[in-house]
């Protein structure tokens, strides 16, 4: 880990150093092959994601990896190599017993250090997966790793809540929506990436597509006597209230991708988008 961090990966550090173990404390380090706890209410955006690669034979590395879940679960469904780095050096101190907890610390390994400089030779990866975590970065540094990091033709794949409009967002942030559905922040410096920082991106690569998700799902989800009441309403035959919630939040999610499919111009309100983009073909002869 380089001495010199800045202010805002201190920060970062600090905070999920705590919330890492809250985040595991009591629960199994096991990961499931075929039903991954994380995807139970994020699978429409990790599955959406999976879709765009095939991580078979891959040389990945997971930026932002937190306690190692979907390295591990990379390791577990065939890629060839994977390498998670955080922050947090307690994250990373979980990640590496759950390697071993599923047997797989021969594929992994797990680096402290931030994902601005990640202490790796150029051209180390086939794709970089990034989860929810490219907003808690330094982003031009961040997207500058990423391009020397990726090999030629290498793919960046990430999963990032984004603000389309702004005027959307202020109305999500007025004290109406505030009561109904706070808006969650886990440290003090993430920043919610918006059009701008995409323009940023899609110049880094030259290439970005963007796949828009969620819509009313997550809205619908906060207000719980309302999604209770759907669950119950949709679900009525299944006794375990937990298992009800898992299906109704992905058929909410399912509708949300439904209706994006059906009237793309209502990605403006959508609250996630998985980008894709890849790192130009170098041609060895020039
Ligand atoms: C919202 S969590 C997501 C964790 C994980 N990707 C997941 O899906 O559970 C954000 C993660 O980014 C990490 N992080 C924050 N700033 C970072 C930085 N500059 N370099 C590397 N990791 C960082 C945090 O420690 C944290 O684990």
């Amino acid at each position: 880990m380089p001495s010199e961090l800045t202010k805002k990966q201190r920060v970062e550090r600090e905070t999920f150093d705590l919330l890492v173990r809250e985040k595991t404390a009591g629960r199994t380090l096991a990961v499931s092959r075929l039903q991954p706890s994380f995807a139970d209410y994020n699978g429409d955006l990790f599955f959406g994601a999976l879709r765009h690669v095939d991580v078979q034979g891959r040389r990945i590395l997971e930026i932002g990896c937190g306690s190692g879940e979907i390295s591990v679960w990379f390791a577990l469904n065939g890629a060839a190599s994977v390498c998670g780095v955080d922050i947090s050096g307690e994250s990373i101190r979980i990640a590496e017993q759950r390697a071993v907890e599923n047997s797989v610390s021969n594929r992994v390994k797990f680096i402290t250090c931030p994902g601005e400089s990640v202490p790796l030779p150029d051209g180390s990866f086939d794709l970089i997966f990034i989860n929810v975590a490219l907003h808690h970065l330094e982003l031009e540094a961040a997207l500058h790793e990423c391009n020397r990091l990726l090999s030629s033709g290498g793919q960046f794949l990430a999963v990032e809540p984004l603000v389309r409009s702004h005027l959307l967002q202020w109305i999500r942030e007025t004290r109406f929506f505030q009561r109904l559905y706070p808006i969650r922040r886990e440290s003090l410096t993430e920043r919610i990436l918006d059009m701008e920082d995409i323009k940023q991106i899609k110049k880094r690569f030259g290439n970005l597509i963007l796949e828009p998700h969620r819509v009313f799902s997550p809205f619908i989800y906060k207000v719980k006597p309302v999604f209770r009441l759907l669950a119950r309403l949709f679900f009525l035959s299944v006794r375990d209230s937990e298992e009800r919630s898992r299906r109704c939040i992905r058929l909410l999610q399912r509708v949300d991708d439904l209706l994006l499919r059906l009237l793309p111009p209502l990605a403006i309100a959508s609250r996630y988008s998985i980008l894709v983009a890849f790192k130009e073909v170098i041609n060895s002869k020039s």
